[in-house]
């Protein structure tokens, strides 16, 4: 739907006959002579209002928002000038031996000295530039309590610094945050100035939403966040982001001048990507051959995640398949898990050599993510993103590590909060460990209805977190409520229809049960 439009848009400005071979339309010389003069006067037009923009800035800011700005009208050039669809479905090949590692074939014995050589080598990233909306929370994502009145960031520091602790290392955390969490974050990263760890923080960039008719930025001046009505007119554009802005920020040389070598970067919100050493140690020791420059941990498909975004060899070279690059015709082969085995964890390691020259050398061509949006005011506008992940095409050797599953456990709703917070985890220096007594590795698949959306009704509906070691499938919609101790076990599905309310009473053991109509717990 979305690219159609956006198909849609380009013909009617550009008459393109590229993507919508009309009848009777043939392409010819000057058709693509106007696309090209079109083309140039987009990005003229763009081009002038970004100068105004930068001279709205304050003096001292002006360089820095013409490089932002830079990546911007690279981004935007791209955009009009590929029109196809991204990818080719009869090029995707399934992937050649070897071009995934199983993560069991890398585990080795080392001396901690091998480790403590290694890991001062090493600079940990978490991408830190969401909001928390999706859960119903205003500030950054990161600061949402996970377990014992601990957030993600509390976690992730406790990670690093007791691995620094453990080996006398000095791995320094980077994060890498938005304008919509840079101050909020800053505010808590003090309590953390005591402890043995360096955190180093940098912006990814702020980049125009354009209209969708004039394809020009919304904006009429650089403004704050706070700046009444213009908050609307910018956005933080994808993780895929890193790249530029790591080394925009200056620290990329820096960590390089430092004599560090590979980067971890992950999503801040999964508590499963820990600093792995038998990763570290593939890449700075590959078995046969040089030595990978990028690394993505893909793990095997379940049926919850057959919309993750796959790894394929495409033109002799690995590369990211999402899902709204897919025909619609194919995306039920996409889906299949038998034909797509894995998907991307977005854990990838990384050669900062590798990361510079990439960014140096103008090579990244990550896949152009068109997220329209509506503004407050009714305006159509769109914003241009790209992902991390989509950048291993343009790395040198690289390569997929299939992992177990535990070093993917993010929290992007309150149903994963509650398989986080229960009993079938516990929390050791930061990191999450699943509970031995658990029969089965697998995770239960547990929705919870709108009324848990948030993260404050969730916590009021449940007077503690249920035992759920035994759980394989929960499923609660309606007004439903958890007393102290309760016990789930197998299936589960309680259903309170519009207008009723379910209380489950305190010490419930509630086995392959269905639960449904009304049930009131009333004080006495
Ligand atoms: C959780 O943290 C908040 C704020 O730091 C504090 O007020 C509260 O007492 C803590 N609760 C627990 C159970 O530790
Ligand atoms: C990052 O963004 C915030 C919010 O816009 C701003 O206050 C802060 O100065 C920025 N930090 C840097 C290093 O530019």
């Amino acid at each position: 739907m979305l690219f159609l439009n956006l198909n849609l848009i380009i013909l009617i400005l550009f008459c393109s006959s590229q993507d919508f071979p009309a009848k009777g339309h043939r392409r010819s010389p000057s058709d693509a002579e106007f696309r090209d003069l079109t083309f140039r006067d987009a990005k003229e037009s763009l081009h002038k209002e970004l100068e105004k923009l930068i001279h709205t800035a304050d003096p001292s800011q002006q360089t820095h928002v013409r490089k932002e700005f830079d990546g911007f009208e690279q981004l935007f050039s791209r955009f009009l000038e590929e029109t196809g669809p991204s990818v080719d479905w009869e090029k995707i090949k399934l992937l050649p031996e070897g071009a995934v590692q199983p993560y069991n074939e890398l585990e080795v014995q080392l001396t901690n000295d091998q480790m403590k050589t290694m890991l001062n080598k090493l600079v940990v990233l978490k991408l830190n530039g969401g909001l928390g909306t999706s859960m119903g929370c205003t500030g950054p994502k990161s600061l949402i309590c996970v377990r014992n009145n601990l957030t993600f960031l509390d976690l992730n520091v406790q990670q690093i610094e007791q691995l620094n602790k453990r080996y006398g290392t000095d791995v320094p955390l980077v994060l890498m945050n938005s304008f919509n969490t840079d101050i909020d974050t800053e505010k808590i990263l003090r309590k953390y100035s005591q402890m043995k760890i360096k955190i180093h923080t940098f912006n990814q960039s702020r980049y125009p939403r354009i209209n969708r008719e004039s394809l020009l930025p919304t904006a009429n001046s650089i403004g704050g966040r706070e700046q009444e009505g213009l908050s609307d007119c910018w956005y933080p554009p994808g993780h895929g982001d890193v790249y530029e802005s790591l080394y925009n920020s200056g620290l990329l040389q820096k960590f390089i001048d430092d004599g560090k070598e590979f980067i971890f970067v992950s999503n801040i919100d999964n508590l499963g990507a820990t600093v792995d050493i038998n990763i570290l140690n593939f890449m700075n020791n590959p078995s046969n051959g040089p030595a990978p420059e990028f690394i993505m941990e893909v793990t095997d498909k379940t049926r919850a995640d057959v919309k993750g975004g796959t790894l394929v060899d495409y033109e002799g070279k690995l590369r990211l398949v999402e899902i709204a690059q897919v025909p619609k015709d194919k995306v039920d082969e996409f889906k299949s898990v038998s034909k797509f085995k894995i998907f991307n964890t977005n854990n990838l390691w990384m050669q900062l050599k590798a990361m510079k020259r990439v960014v140096t050398e103008k090579t990244l061509r990550m896949e152009i993510i068109v997220n329209p949006k509506t503004l407050d005011n009714g305006i159509n506008v769109i914003q241009l993103e790209t992902a991390v992940g989509a950048a291993i095409k343009n790395f040198e050797g690289a390569i997929g590590v299939n992992v177990p599953r535990r070093r993917f456990l993010p929290v992007k709703t309150t149903s994963d909060l509650l398989v986080i917070m229960s009993n079938l985890y516990s929390l050791h220096q930061g990191s999450l460990a699943m509970n031995p007594m658990r029969s089965f590795p697998s995770v239960p698949l547990t929705k919870l209805g709108t009324s848990f959306k948030k993260v404050k009704d969730f916590l009021h509906r449940f007077a503690s977190i249920p035992d759920l070691l035994d759980l394989d499938h929960l499923t609660v919609s309606g007004d439903v409520t958890f007393g102290k101790g309760v016990t789930l076990k197998g299936t589960v599905i309680i259903i309170a229809n519009h207008g009723e309310r379910i209380d489950i009473p305190m010490g419930a053991i509630l086995e392959n049960k269905i639960v449904s109509g009304n049930l009131r717990i009333l004080d006495h």
